[in-house]
């Protein structure tokens, strides 16, 4: 048994991050972490993984489709999906050592084993107790299925399964048009698999800036993916030969069935408390199940925290290692906090997609007065030259004063570009602010530029 200031349960994002920089801060800490490897759902079997094959995957369908137009003469290029995964196995390898390592350096206790908390301020593995001043839950999330589904992880699949599949299949059914089901249905598709994507509601990425939304069904469409949308699953089959799909039309009540090699279920996620004792401690849950806490992330019990996928929010990594700088700089007597109105979000697929701040539709139910600049990447040098002049920027600002109320963009390292766009809000920024800042030429970042000119006199290449 060992007494620590802080003990983090997880070490996902949230909990490897809140233990670096609580270390840093001069506390002596350890983490739990039941998997065999540090870095949670997102290094393991989430972000990097995914990232790898998007990755791999981009560059088949560059060989395949744009080499030649540069005057690059290679031949067809073959897959080898089993070094494909030694590959994507590699790179999660690569960065969950590189946790391990960061432990070291900070003198962090790795605990193995799955916890639970007998009491506050105590934390049980593998026979013995642990005495923590603080304990921080960061146990994250995992897949929520739909009732009358079972997953094998073979043929019926959430991601963890679709990034290790067997084989490429001919066929793929995604259960719903969310960052996943987009994410892995483009590795699919480019591999060659017939990918059909079925959505409850009438659009897909749901939430997301209606325009963008749709130049990106559009664009994923001309990639080969197919959509059925409005559309509620009511069960899936195994079958010989892959399983079926049966759905339901939510505006002319007409069922139908899809068959697949694959099926994908890709319907959200919910927070992962199992085995951790809260009811017991009386920690109190919001309706959705996830741990309640307060602005300084505290919950019910004293003593006791939560960051991450497990509490409310937008359920990414970024935020989680965000709330575990914020909890760490708390529990260190500093004030630690997180900007929620400055949380990027990208989906990773070509174009990227990638948002900040708040959306044309939000602004327009709130009744605030605003300004759109949009400009296209047909306008940027750049973005033509690599193929990829089809998506746009759109920025938005303040009507009477010009501050910079969101972004949304759909292009060439979209997910790269919002930063610049994510600083400037933080410094409480102007449209005319990022407009009258140099942007270097030949770049990307000229099409963020060209749309906060559009908020103002005009953009130059529009
Ligand atoms: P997690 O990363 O889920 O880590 C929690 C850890 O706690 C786990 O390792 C678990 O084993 C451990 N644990 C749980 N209970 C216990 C216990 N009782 N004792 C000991 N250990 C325990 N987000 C992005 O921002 N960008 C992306 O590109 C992205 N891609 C994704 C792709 C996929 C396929 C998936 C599934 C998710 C993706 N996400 C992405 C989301 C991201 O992975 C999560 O938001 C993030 O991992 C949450 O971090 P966390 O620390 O809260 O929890
Ligand atoms: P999601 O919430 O993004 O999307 C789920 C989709 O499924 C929604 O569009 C929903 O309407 C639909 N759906 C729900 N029930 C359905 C039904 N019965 N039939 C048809 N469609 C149905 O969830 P997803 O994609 O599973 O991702 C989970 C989490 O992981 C997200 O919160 C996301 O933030 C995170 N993530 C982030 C990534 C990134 O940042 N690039 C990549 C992958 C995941």
């Amino acid at each position: 048994m060992a007494t620590y200031d802080l003990l983090v349960i997880g070490a996902g994002p949230g909990g490897y991050v809140c233990a670096i920089r609580a270390a840093q801060l001069g506390l002596k800490v350890a983490v739990a972490e039941g998997r065999a490897t540090l870095g949670g759902t997102c290094l393991n079997v989430g972000c990097i993984p995914s990232k790898a094959l998007l990755h791999a995957t981009h560059e088949l369908h560059e060989a395949n489709h744009n080499f030649g137009r540069m005057g690059l003469v290679v031949p067809q290029p073959q897959v080898d999906w089993a070094r494909m995964l030694a590959y994507k196995d590699e790179v999660i390898g690569q960065n969950t050592t590189g946790i391990e390592f960061l432990f070291k350096k900070n003198k962090i206790d790795w605990l193995k084993g799955y916890a639970s908390i007998p009491a506050p301020g105590q934390v049980a593995l593998n026979g013995e107790t642990h005495e923590a001043r603080a304990i921080v839950i960061a146990s994250g999330s995992q897949a929520s299925t739909l009732p009358g589904v079972t997953v094998d992880e073979e043929v019926v699949v959430t991601s963890t399964g679709a990034l290790s599949l067997k084989a490429i299949p001919q066929s793929m059914v995604v259960i719903g048009a969310g960052v996943i089901g987009l994410e892995m249905g483009s590795v699919y598709s480019r591999l060659g698999t017939e990918v059909t994507v079925v959505e409850y509601l009438d659009q897909i990425t749901p939430g997301m800036d209606a325009e963008v939304c749709k130049q990106f069904q559009r664009l994923l469409q001309k990639q080969g993916l197919t959509f059925v949308l409005g559309t509620a699953v009511q069960g899936v089959e195994r079958t010989a030969a892959g399983a079926v799909v049966t759905h339901k039309s939510r505006k002319t009540g007409k069922e139908d069935r899809l068959e697949a090699e694959v099926v994908l279920v890709a319907t959200g996620r919910k927070p992962f408390v199992d085995g951790l004792g809260l009811d017991a401690l009386g920690v109190q849950m919001t309706p959705r199940g996830q741990i309640a806490t307060d602005a300084g992330f505290a919950t019910s019990v004293p003593g006791l925290y939560a960051i991450g996928d497990v509490r409310e929010g937008p359920m990414l990594a970024h935020k989680a290692e965000d709330e575990g700088v914020a909890v760490a700089e708390i529990l260190a007597g500093q004030h630690g906090h997180v900007n929620y109105g400055v949380i990027p979000g990208v989906i990773y697929t070509t174009p990227e997609v990638a948002t900040v701040g708040q959306t044309e539709e939000q602004l327009k139910a709130e009744g605030r007065a605003y300004k759109v600049g949009k400009f296209p990447f047909m306008g940027n040098g750049r973005a033509k030259a690599v193929f990829q002049g089809e998506g746009f920027v759109k920025l938005l600002s303040d009507k009477a004063t010009d501050r910079i109320l969101g972004c949304h963009i759909i292009g060439p390292m979209a997910g790269d570009l919002i930063h610049e766009v994510a600083v400037a809000m933080e410094f409480g920024a102007s449209a005319e602010d990022l407009a009258r800042t140099c942007h270097a030429h030949p770049t990307f970042s000229e099409a963020v530029r060209e749309a906060a000119l559009a908020c103002g006199d005009g953009a130059i290449h529009a």
